[in-house]
């Protein structure tokens, strides 16, 4: 038997359902104020003109759990260095990583790398077009492929991030938090998609999210949407997307150890995989909820008068907490040799591409400043 098509929260239970705004209204209503309104920025390509896919792309890799203020410099910083898809594939990819130190996630950088690699060696350098076929790539995931599938070459798709969720969510008044009804959001999204400028569509949707419909504060007053949204028509436009109950991040510690010799610190490359998989560190333990000060120094890179420095070092990651206690010592002169250490002239800090993380480490010890 054919499976029936999924449907909406509002489908199900008619009799309680709000009254739906006709989305063809609301289409060429948007379309026009994105025309007028449209956030001006570097990945994107001039009115009526194409995007380059090389760029939206990257951009849509970069904008991947971090902000548009904090991808801009990136975006400008790699296309100066790696304007092609060539380029970037050609470069070694200590160097990207590095590039990309400061952007957190590091597992993109390694995708971005090795999927430059596929499109400029196995592809001809053409970024495919089908939004199937870009979900084959390295890193690119289904938000991924429709944003640049329809960016790029005006595929019929949506690319739903948190902006367009919240949009949704508030425009059709769905009553569940938005980690239960990603799928409604989607296919209620998709169910917007003009006959063309798909790609405006999408773009828009996400302009509409970051600077009109608001997290708080949403200025219905210059939404396209405003006279069709339920939410706003019931008062509520806050209350949407209505929150999921907060998951505490677990908090895990640990500590990192400084040690620094003759004008320079230890450093040393993490394991490829993993947590800050391949990235530059002050020598660490685990990081572990159950973590025991006591055995810390076990993990210290060389013998020395360790002293522990007031304090801690906070960092939040995707899924804990941490909270690291910085050892520093100094050392008169190197010891013979250090497992896996390098020692990196302290004036050459800032160029070693270290993460968040150890930026705050190295800030702390008083070995950079801001
Ligand atoms: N966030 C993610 N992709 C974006 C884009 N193409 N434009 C604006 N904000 C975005």
């Amino acid at each position: 038997m054919p499976r029936a098509p999924a449907k909406s929260s509002a489908a199900r239970s008619p009799a309680k359902s709000p009254p739906r705004p006709d989305p063809r209204a609301l289409l060429s209503d948007l379309l026009s104020w994105y025309d007028r309104r449209r956030r001006d920025l570097p990945w994107r390509a001039a009115p009526g003109e194409r995007a380059d896919p090389y760029a939206v792309w990257l951009s849509e890799i970069m904008l991947q759990q971090t902000t548009v203020e904090a991808v801009k410099p990136y975006f400008h910083a790699f296309l100066v260095r790696w304007p092609s898809v060539e380029a970037l594939a050609a470069a070694p990819l200590e160097e990207v990583m590095k590039a990309w130190a400061g952007l957190g996630y590091y597992a993109r950088a390694r995708n971005l790398h090795a999927c430059a690699q596929q499109v400029a060696f196995e592809r001809g350098g053409v970024f495919p077009r089908e939004e199937e076929d870009l979900l084959s790539l390295p890193g690119v995931g289904p938000y991924t492929a429709a944003a640049v599938a329809a960016i790029a070459f005006d595929a019929p798709c949506v690319a739903v991030d948190g902006n367009v969720e919240r949009v949704v969510a508030r425009l059709f008044a769905i009553d569940r938090p938005i980690r239960e009804a990603k799928r409604e959001l989607r296919e209620t999204a998709q169910t917007l998609l003009p006959a063309s400028r798909s790609g405006d569509f999408t773009q828009a949707l996400m302009d509409l999210g970051a600077t009109v419909c608001t997290p708080r504060g949403p200025r219905c007053d210059l939404c396209p949407f405003a006279s069709a949204c339920e939410a706003a028509r019931r008062g509520e436009t806050e209350r949407f997307p209505v929150k999921a109950q907060k998951l505490e991040k677990p908090l895990r510690r640990g500590a990192a150890f400084v040690l620094t010799c003759g004008g320079a610190a230890l450093l040393r490359t993490r394991p490829p995989r993993g947590l800050l998989g391949g990235m530059s560190e002050f020598p660490s333990t685990p990081f572990r909820v159950d973590f025991d000060p006591s055995r810390a120094h076990a993990h210290a890179p060389a013998a020395a008068r360790w002293r522990a420095l007031p304090g801690e070092v906070e960092h939040v990651f995707t899924h804990f907490s941490l909270r690291l206690t910085i050892f520093a010592a100094t050392l008169p002169a190197p010891p013979p040799h250090i497992e896996n250490g390098r020692w990196t002239p302290l004036a050459r800090l800032t160029e070693e591409g270290l993460p968040t993380l150890m930026r705050k480490v190295a800030l702390r010890a008083g070995l950079i400043v801001e």
